[in-house]
């Protein structure tokens, strides 16, 4: 079996280790990949959105099977594209993928649905928008960019003047673009995060064991909001009963209303879950694995990827028995470049990434990183991700960070509080 996997995060690392591991594939490429898949599969010089290039390729090499990471080509309709040329392909139409590229379309779905969410307006001009917030008791509130806005459309506001700022910066200023010609306003949730994945091929939905991301860049959840700053896997705070139920009353009736709407969903359908004091309540999807949540899921998966997405993909998942894990939990540690999640720097050496490797039970999967002249430096802001399994959670957390304290470069840093919250 041919794979393509496509993106070039710490994500797509892990999918190509992953998939590497299974008896059916014989070739792995990465378009484009990093320093990491390029040690365990073949780099292509195709960027993730370059959808004629990568299905010309997929095409002419005869692809068994591709694997879309990330969220922008899914929503750009890069499936659609494969699947009209008769290739198998994991990861949802752009229709599908709406989930993810239209926040609007989302809440809408959710209303119409009964799913547990927080309760929203939806605007496109400023006069209605800034009224309604006049309206409204003093409060936090959160404004959101209706379209993909790189992780940065999303802001919590703690009153309501910093809402009017962040409703004049998306429908004034534009700060999106177009993925800011409507907003979402909606009431602000408390508790605690966590990251549902599950693998869904249209009707059948199978539920991975659950992460926890960080998305805050510095320790004890301060500072500003980053693509997530570590994860681990299982996330204790999802007990089996608040699964069945997230299962029952989100990801069923969600999975049943694409159908219905006639946008079937497959690939991976990601539910942000806020764990309120009424209940389980959908904060946002996602349509894709998640980044930094991927490293440790998959390194705990022990059933065969390439079989599971080829199942997925072909609508056959009703054929899964059912997953297998490993029952000890996985911590990644992300480690970032100076600056980020503003700008940062790059080119800097990496060392000690062989010496992490050798930490037993830990695995380097890079993100931003590139080679120049034979060495790896960081090339993004989110360079890698340090992921290790350990008996208990404080021994895998005692792992990531051996192998972490082996990296160094210059400005690079991390969290040093990934899985705490798990053991409080
Ligand atoms: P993003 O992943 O960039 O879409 O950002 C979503 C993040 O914003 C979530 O992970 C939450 O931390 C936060 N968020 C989104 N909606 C709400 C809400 N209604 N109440 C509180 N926090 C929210
Ligand atoms: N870690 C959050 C995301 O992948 O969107």
């Amino acid at each position: 079996m041919k794979i393509l996997v496509v993106g070039s995060g710490g994500r797509e690392h892990a999918l190509v280790w992953k998939l590497r591991q299974s008896p059916k594939v014989t070739k792995i490429y990465c378009a484009p990949g990093n320093a990491g898949t390029a040690l365990e599969a073949e780099n292509l010089n195709i960027p993730s959105d370059d959808i004629h290039r990568l299905v010309k390729f997929a095409r002419e090499e005869k692809i068994d099977l591709t694997v879309v990471g990330p969220e922008a080509p899914l929503v750009a309709g890069l499936c659609d594209e494969l699947r009209r040329h008769g290739l198998a392909v994991f990861g949802p139409s752009a229709a599908a993928a709406r989930l993810e590229g239209s926040k609007v379309f989302t809440k809408k779905l959710l209303r119409k649905a009964n799913i547990p969410t927080a309760a929203f307006s939806v605007f496109n001009r400023m006069p209605e928008a800034m009224q309604y917030l006049d309206e409204c008791e003093e409060q936090a509130m959160v404004v959101k960019a209706d379209g993909l806005a790189a992780g940065k459309g999303v802001f919590v506001c703690a009153n309501l003047t910093e809402a009017r700022a962040a409703v004049r910066s998306i429908l004034q200023d534009r700060a999106f673009g177009e993925a800011g010609s409507q907003i979402v306003i909606e009431e602000c949730l408390e508790g605690q995060e966590a990251s549902i994945l599950a693998i869904v091929d249209g009707d059948t939905i199978v539920p991975l064991d659950v992460a926890q991301d960080h998305k805050r860049a510095y320790d004890n959840d301060k500072g500003p909001n980053t693509g997530g700053m570590g994860a681990y896997c299982p996330a204790p705070v999802i007990t089996s009963a608040i699964m069945d139920d997230i299962v029952r009353r989100v990801l069923i009736p969600t999975i049943h209303t694409m159908k219905v709407e006639g946008c079937p969903f497959s690939g991976v359908l990601y539910a942000g879950i806020m764990l309120t004091s009424q209940g389980p309540k959908v904060l946002e999807y996602n349509v894709r694995f998640g980044d930094p949540e991927a490293q440790p899921v998959l390194m705990r998966l022990k059933t065969d990827l390439a079989h599971v997405l080829m199942l997925a993909a072909t609508g056959r998942l009703a054929e899964l028995e059912s997953l297998e894990w490993d029952p000890r939990p996985a911590v990644c540690v992300v480690m970032a470049s100076e600056g980020y999640p503003g700008e940062y720097t790059k080119g800097q050496v990496i060392n000690g990434i062989e010496a992490a490797n050798q930490v037993p039970g830990a695995k380097v999967f890079h993100a931003g990183t590139t080679l120049k002249y034979g060495e790896v430096v960081n090339a993004g802001g989110r360079v890698l991700g340090v992921t290790a399994l350990g008996e208990t959670l404080s021994d895998a957390k005692q792992a990531a960070y051996a192998a972490v304290n082996k990296i160094s470069w210059q400005g690079g840093w991390f969290r040093t509080d990934i899985s705490d919250k798990a053991q409080p």
